[in-house]
């Protein structure tokens, strides 16, 4: 008997940020190094309560509960209240080691649940972990379009994609442009149609533009929305997050989640709860992003003569490259600034002639920048 074809096997394509280390070589080239604002990684600390928390909690011995423990849920579901206005009981959320564990792994998840359907809807300009789900999934991951404001365009996606839709991502606050959809009218076209709405809102106390919003405002059912402590608190070593909302959803990812291992380990769960219960220091966090955003476009302007608007939320900046040549830009900014940026198309094709600018690093190094610049 003839051994079976070859098959074609799954090859993980370059990781976007890999892609840059060409011009972080660059950028590094000046004196005071590269000022990188390429990952949206925190560079200013954890709340000091939090940390202590998690040095002094003694969960390390057992194992923690996979859905998070009460205290995890009871604070998840405060700050729910407190600072988006939503009562979601604790029994309706579960935490997640993290966001991107859970967005990279959902399609899959779904599609074990639901094996006729096959499709990931997501934002055209977007996080590209919604599409690499689909694609660790072996599902197809259909973009869907955004308008000028980079809001999801849910009139354009076709009836038949829509029919075969594990799930649609919602991302506002959006990563990268800063866009910030109708949650009301996202939440009414995935009930209408059948589609789970999963709303990815970990920006969401980093909103600009009017008060912050959830999609959980809109009713629980067929929604769940995505919440972490990575950006709000500077947590992203620890890794924490939840997902809360539709009954039915959430019950099966929790027991499914459970069989599978993820676990936020017990001592970060603790200092979660230390994280969700305090705003204060949110407040001292929002206030940077906030400076950081207006100095930045300041910078722009002055040595490029390239206007950005401020984002709706988050702590971007989408700028459109001069010729619309993103690479070029980036190029220029690690040559002349020493300054490290992400091309756009690493949030989908739409997004080819922007870079997206990470206010992560502290004003000193912002000033290097305009210094470097000449613009300072
Ligand atoms: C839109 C969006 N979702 C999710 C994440 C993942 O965050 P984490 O896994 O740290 O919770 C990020 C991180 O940059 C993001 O920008």
């Amino acid at each position: 008997m003839s051994p079976p074809p070859p098959t074609e096997g799954f090859r993980p394509p370059p990781y976007p940020y890999d892609r840059l280390r060409e011009l972080q070589a660059l950028a590094d080239g000046h004196p005071g190094g590269c000022v990188d604002l390429s990952i949206g990684t925190p560079y200013d600390p954890p709340p000091e309560l939090v940390v202590r928390a998690l040095a002094e909690s003694g969960a390390e011995r057992g194992y923690p509960p996979s859905i998070g423990t009460p205290a995890f849920r009871e604070a998840a579901s405060r700050w729910l209240a407190r600072r988006l206005g939503v009562d979601l009981s604790a029994d309706l959320l579960a935490a997640c080691v993290g966001t991107k564990e859970f967005v990279a792994g959902l399609p899959h998840w779904l599609r074990l649940r639901d094996p006729g359907r096959d499709t990931v809807l997501y934002p055209a300009v977007a996080y590209p972990s919604y599409a690499m789900g689909a694609t660790l999934a072996g599902a197809r991951a259909v973009a869907v379009p955004v308008d000028d404001r980079f809001r999801l365009d849910l009139s354009a996606v076709d009836p038949a994609d829509a029919e075969r839709a594990l799930c649609l991502w919602a991302n506002t606050p959006g990563n990268p442009a800063g866009g910030l959809d109708d949650l009301g009218a996202v939440a009414e076209w995935g009930r209408a149609r059948g589609v789970p709405v999963f709303s990815d809102e970990c920006y969401v106390e980093f909103t600009w533009d009017g008060p912050p919003r959830t999609i959980l405002e809109h009713g629980t059912d067929g929604v769940v929305a995505v919440h972490s402590l990575s950006k709000r608190s500077n947590l992203a070593g620890a890794r924490a997050g939840f997902y809360g909302g539709d009954a039915g959803l959430v019950g099966y990812l929790s027991e499914l989640r459970k069989h599978a291992g993820f676990m936020v380990p017990g001592p970060v769960q603790a200092a979660a709860v230390a994280a969700w219960d305090d705003d204060a220091h949110v407040e001292r966090q929002r206030s940077r992003y906030r400076d950081r955003l207006e100095r930045f476009r300041v910078i722009l302007a002055a040595a490029f003569d390239v206007e950005v608007a401020m984002p709706g939320g988050g702590f971007y900046l989408w700028a459109a490259a001069p010729g619309g040549d993103a690479w070029a830009f980036a190029r220029r900014l690690a040559v002349e600034g020493g300054a490290l940026v992400s091309p756009g198309e690493f949030y989908g094709a739409q997004g080819s002639g922007h870079i997206r600018v990470a206010l992560v690093q502290p004003e000193a190094r912002l000033a290097l920048v305009a210094e470097r610049l000449g613009v300072a």
